[in-house]
């Protein structure tokens, strides 16, 4: 069974920037099999990976319904959708990709959650680590009722609005009845140190649930390459917001 990580936290926050650099550093340590989803209809993981987007889970999905009754050679409906699913993934020397659905494509569709959840947890058996992209907010993933997650990030950036979310997304992975095995607080984008901070700033984060398990700096490389439209996994070793993510997946015991 393989280890699932995740991120969650406002939109904006740099939920799918840290996701590239957690991959990044998965693939620089060799830790394969790796499989890496988009559940984020309106993100660009493959992006940010330098990849090719695959057919969503969201069009097989959809492909299937328009068959009705005639699914090719007598498999039933869940099994033609796991082999397509299967077929479809895109597939690199480093890594397997998933996209889960986007709206906006001819004849695609959001993925259901339920169906999220199956293909996560059938697929994630086959792979040593699974990192997920999540859309922003929470509500979601308390929607994929049976889908476990071995560490949530929650990532924040260092503003009282967002870091007041923090709270509430501790309070729904509560109701989630134990299937966040562990969660984790990420402040993203600081400039300089905590005590840079504002006074009322800081006096937010003493009053979160958990320290940060890390900080991740603003980081100048990091936005010059998403300037210039370049994958982040292709970002150099020294990148500083890298640097941090390294340290933050040997924190919870990724070997690295
Ligand atoms: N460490 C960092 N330093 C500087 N800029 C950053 C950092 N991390 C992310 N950013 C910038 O913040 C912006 C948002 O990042 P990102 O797309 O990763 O956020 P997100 O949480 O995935 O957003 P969404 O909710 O829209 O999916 C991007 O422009 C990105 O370049
Ligand atoms: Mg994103």
């Amino acid at each position: 069974m393989g280890v699932t990580l995740a991120v969650a936290g406002k939109g904006g926050v740099g939920k799918t920037s840290i996701t590239s650099l957690i991959i990044k550093n998965l693939i620089d340590t060799g830790q394969r099999p790796l499989l890496a989803i988009d559940a984020d209809s309106n993100s660009n993981l493959h992006e940010v990976l330098g990849i090719h987007e695959p057919k969503s889970v969201g069009c097989i999905r959809e492909d299937a319904r328009k068959l009705g009754e005639d699914v090719p050679g007598g498999m039933t409906k869940d099994r033609f959708m796991d082999y397509q699913i299967q077929a479809n993934l895109e597939e690199t020397k480093d890594l397997d990709f998933l996209s889960m659905g986007r709206p906006e494509g001819p004849g695609c569709y959001c993925m259901a959650n339920n169906i999220l959840r199956d293909v996560i947890s059938k697929l994630t058996t086959n792979y040593k680590f699974v990192v997920i992209d999540n859309e922003a907010g929470m509500e979601h993933l308390s929607r994929r009722t049976e889908e476990e997650v071995d560490h949530l990030f929650i990532i924040s950036d260092p503003s009282p609005r967002s870091l007041r979310t923090i709270g509430r997304i501790f309070q729904l992975v509560d109701e989630m009845e134990g299937r966040i095995h562990n969660q984790h607080i990420v402040l993203s984008r600081v400039q300089g140190s905590l005590d840079d901070l504002p006074l009322s700033t800081r006096k937010e984060i003493e009053a979160l649930p958990v320290p940060p398990l890390a900080l991740i700096p603003y980081d100048d490389q990091l936005v010059a390459m998403d300037l210039e439209g370049k994958p982040l996994v292709e970002i150099s070793s020294d990148s500083v917001a890298y640097i941090a993510v390294k340290k933050m997946l040997k924190e919870i015991g990724v070997p690295n």
